[in-house]
């Protein structure tokens, strides 16, 4: 079930206006669509429900949903990952590029160009920033002097990181581990990442300068994304398109300003009241009945 706001939106300016480029290009084929997956854990819990969804060429599109909604078990099947957890896909097909990936590797995929980059920023404690940068362009087969470039490429997008590149990784902020996590993946020379709550445990002005990467490396080299947040205001206004998951569905999905002004979004998602209502406690339980389920 996927209730649209789209018609109502359909005139309006996207959260992106403002934004340059590659935020506000047409919509053009998607790089990915999951059509209708279903993803069991162990053989028996069934945690996604028939999620569809796509992400334009270029595009930024945000996943959002509370705790355990399924954010991270649909990015983990994108990218292959779910093997690991014991998890697989058991209905539905997965494309990227044009090609049927269910059945890749994760090396596979992240050759194709579609990398995560996991909840939590995993970088390597012991190695410095470099170190872990470089680890994330193990997968390429064009030699050196194009790994020293797309280094290079990476400062400066992350000038903090550029900074910190002989620190030991361990040791740096956990802002400077999400740049250092996402810069690795740059490192594969992705066309899309999948990047699981960025803003994790940061404080406001990092999430802020990250996102703000994040719509730069859209624009400047054109990698799409596909972003899994808890923070639905932050991550409503730099993407262009969003989904929101409930108990492994889509219970709504629209144009990220059409999504931001919904009252329902409003209410649930950014904690503002709808019209006659001044914040999400005032209104009475029984009343706060969630539209889409109705
Ligand atoms: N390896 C696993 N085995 C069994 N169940 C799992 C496993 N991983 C996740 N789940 C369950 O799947 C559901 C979805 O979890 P998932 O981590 O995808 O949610 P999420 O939206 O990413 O949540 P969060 O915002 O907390 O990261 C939850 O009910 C969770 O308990
Ligand atoms: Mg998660």
């Amino acid at each position: 079930m996927s209730e649209t706001p789209a018609t109502e939106a359909a005139g309006r300016a996207p959260a992106a206006a403002s934004l340059p480029a590659a935020a506000t290009a047409p919509a053009a084929a998607p790089i990915l669509s999951v059509n209708n997956i279903e993803v069991i854990y162990d053989h028996v819990i069934l945690v996604l429900k028939g999620v569809s969804l796509t992400v334009p060429e270029r595009g930024v599109v945000a996943l959002l949903g509370a705790n355990g909604a399924g954010k991270t078990t649909t990015l983990k099947a994108i990218s292959n990952l779910l093997g690991a957890e014991r998890g697989e896909v058991t209905k539905g097909s997965i494309v990227f590029c044009g090609e049927t990936v269910e059945a890749l590797s994760p090396n596979a995929l992240v050759r194709r160009g579609c990398i995560q980059v996991m909840e939590g920023r995993h970088c390597f404690g012991h190695l410095s920033i470099e170190e872990n940068l470089l680890t994330g362009a193990y997968t390429r087969r064009d030699g050196g002097a194009a790994i020293r470039r797309d280094l290079e490429m990476v400062y400066t997008y992350f000038p903090r990181l550029k900074v910190r590149r002989a620190s030991q990784a361990g040791y740096t902020s956990g802002g400077e581990q999400q740049m250092c996590a996402i810069g690795r993946a740059l490192m594969s020379r992705p066309k899309m990442i999948l990047l699981d709550e960025p803003s994790m445990g940061l404080a406001p002005q990092l999430v802020e300068e990250i996102f703000e990467i994040v719509h730069k490396l859209n624009v400047g080299e054109g990698v799409s994304f596909l972003l899994a947040e808890q923070n639905t205001n932050v991550a409503l206004r730099y993407a262009t398109h969003g989904y929101i998951l409930e108990n492994g569905r889509v219970v709504m999905d629209g144009p990220a300003s059409a999504l931001a002004e919904n009252e329902d979004v409003r209410e649930f998602y950014l904690g503002v009241g709808g019209e006659g209502r001044k914040s999400f406690r005032e209104v009475k339980h029984y009343k706060r009945r969630k539209r889409w389920l109705s």
